[in-house]
């Protein structure tokens, strides 16, 4: 079984691999506020259930036994699971790798996904053999893409009506860094 690593953020901020102990927590965090998620992720629009909390969890664990390539963490944030951060499409051979991530809502605005997603880019070019790094989220959610922006990720471009989000096509705009632009941008 090849469990992803714990990555160490800060002090009260740590990516893991999910447990099977995550499934309530996880349920909670998306349910503190639904809709502050389905806005955006489709996997949490319409019902979501503590039945879907535990596949996700179960398709994470069979996930960590089957490939070395498949990163899923929680975000836990004092010891709490406060969202979820992962590495979905890769396209391996080419070392490029994709990060996704959303945070239950209150604990939104205080730069946790921005230091997480840092310190996974970090992790990725450093010991995951990453060449390029990116980021997809719907043009019109400025939350996530400022996040891609604060790091220094580059907008490569603007997939129009390339999502079909909530009934409606939707714009993804895509961002990314390559690995020897991470290492000499200013706050490396
Ligand atoms: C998008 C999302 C993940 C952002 O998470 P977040 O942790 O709130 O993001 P951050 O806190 O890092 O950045 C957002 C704000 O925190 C502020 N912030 C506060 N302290 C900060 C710090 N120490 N470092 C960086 N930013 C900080 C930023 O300035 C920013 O504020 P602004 O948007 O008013 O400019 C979250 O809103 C979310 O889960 N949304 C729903 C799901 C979703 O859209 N997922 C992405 C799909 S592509």
């Amino acid at each position: 079984v090849t469990r992803p690593p714990s990555i160490s953020v800060d002090g009260s901020i740590c990516l893991r691999p999910w447990t099977t102990d995550d499934v309530e927590p996880l349920f909670d965090a998306v349910m503190a506020d639904r809709e502050h998620i389905a806005r955006w992720m489709t996997w949490a629009d319409g019902d979501y259930t503590i039945d879907k909390a535990d596949e996700f969890i179960a398709a994470c664990l069979a996930g960590y036994a089957s490939t070395t390539s498949l990163l899923d963490f929680a975000i836990e944030v004092d010891g709490a699971v406060a969202g979820g951060m992962g590495v979905p499409r890769s396209a391996v051979e080419h070392r490029e790798y994709e990060i996704g991530y959303w945070l239950t809502r209150p604990l939104t605005g205080r730069g946790i996904v921005t230091r997480s997603t840092q310190s996974l880019t970090d992790y990725l070019f450093r010991d995951h053999g990453a060449h390029r790094v990116q980021i997809a989220a719907l043009a019109e959610n400025h939350a996530s893409r400022a996040v891609a922006e604060r790091l220094g990720f580059r907008l490569e471009g603007v997939f129009v009506n390339s999502r079909l989000n909530r009934g409606e096509w939707q714009d993804m705009a895509w961002y990314a860094i390559t690995e020897d632009e991470w290492t000499v941008r200013p706050d490396a």
